[in-house]
Order: structure tokens, then sequence, then C-alpha cells
């Protein structure tokens, strides 16, 4: 593992049609002061993009990779084939089967080859984002530090009883 401790999360998706889901990725990022990059990268549509992209992060400064796709969600499977950082994965809800397609795609990968699975949609981005960040934590107490207190005013917030 790459030792320098500014290392990025890099954030892909599938298609432009992902980021209302994914821009949640960058909210979180940056309210917790994590680097990051951000860019559309299709398995099916651009396959020599996602090669040149996967095959080169780790010497790009990649620390975590957060892949969104929605249908058929090969992406991030086909991203960690080809690299051995962390790579979670964000189940995009589809129009016909409301993401199940793409939850199943991402969660039921075979053995050997693991993408951590978040929940589908705006809580799998902003779970993908936390957990990202948490990964970058083990070697950054900068992040470790945001992510108390992000954790602290997330505990505060909750009232006791209900109005
Ligand atoms: C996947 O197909 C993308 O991740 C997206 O969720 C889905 C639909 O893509 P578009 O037809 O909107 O480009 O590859």
């Amino acid at each position: 593992m790459n030792k320098n401790k500014n290392l990025k999360v890099s954030i892909v998706m599938g298609s432009q049609s992902d980021y209302k889901i994914m821009k949640l990725c960058e909210k979180t990022l940056k309210n917790l002061g994590v680097l990051f990059e951000t860019k559309i990268i299709s398995a099916h549509r651009t396959p020599k993009r996602m090669y040149e992209y996967a095959s080169n992060a780790e010497r790009n400064n990649i620390g975590v990779i957060i892949a969104g796709a929605g249908g058929s969600a090969h992406l991030p499977g086909m991203i960690a084939a080809l690299t051995s950082l962390p790579v979670l994965g964000v189940p995009v809800e589809s129009k016909k089967l409301k993401g199940l397609d793409s939850l199943l795609s991402i969660a039921q990968m075979p053995k050997g080859i693991p993408v951590g699975t978040l929940a589908i949609g705006e809580d799998g981005a902003i779970n993908a984002a936390l957990l990202a960040a948490s990964i970058l934590a083990n070697s950054n107490n900068k992040i470790k530090n945001k992510l108390k207190s992000w954790r602290l005013s997330q505990t505060k917030s909750v009232k006791k009883i209900p109005k």
C-alpha cells in the first residue's frame, strides 16, 4: 500500500445519469476534508478508459475507489479485478428493477475479487464516502479526528423527545 498520507478517494460512475446520487459522495468527502477526484467511466461503453484508469490507480495516489453503477452493474467488479486497492460499490437505482439488479450485480462477486457493497442509492453513496474516509483514517489522523467529530455531531442531533 502507498504510504503517502495524502491519498485521495476516486469516485467513478458508469454514466452522467449516476451523478445525482454520486455527488453525495463528493459532498460527504468535502465535509470531512478528504481529497477526491470524480470521473465517468463505463465498463461497457468505455472499456479502454476503464482499463487505463484501474491499472494506473495505485500509482495515481488513489487510496480507495468508490464505483457507482446501475442495472447490470459490472463496473465495480471489473475495476476490482484490475487493482488491489479497496473498491466500494454503490448500487444506483435502475428504472426497471429499482436498483435490485444493481445491488445483486455488485454484491454477488464470486470469491477472489471482493467489492465492498453499500446500500442502494443515496444512503449507499453517503456511507461509501464515510467508509472510504475510515479506510484512509487508518494512516491519517486528521481524517480520523474529522470522522470522530462528524459522528459526535450526528449523535448530538438526535433529540431525546419527539416534538
Ligand atoms: C449504467 O447504466 C450506469 O451506471 C447507469 O446507472 C445505467 C444507465 O445509464 P444511462 O443509460 O443513463 O447512461 O451503465
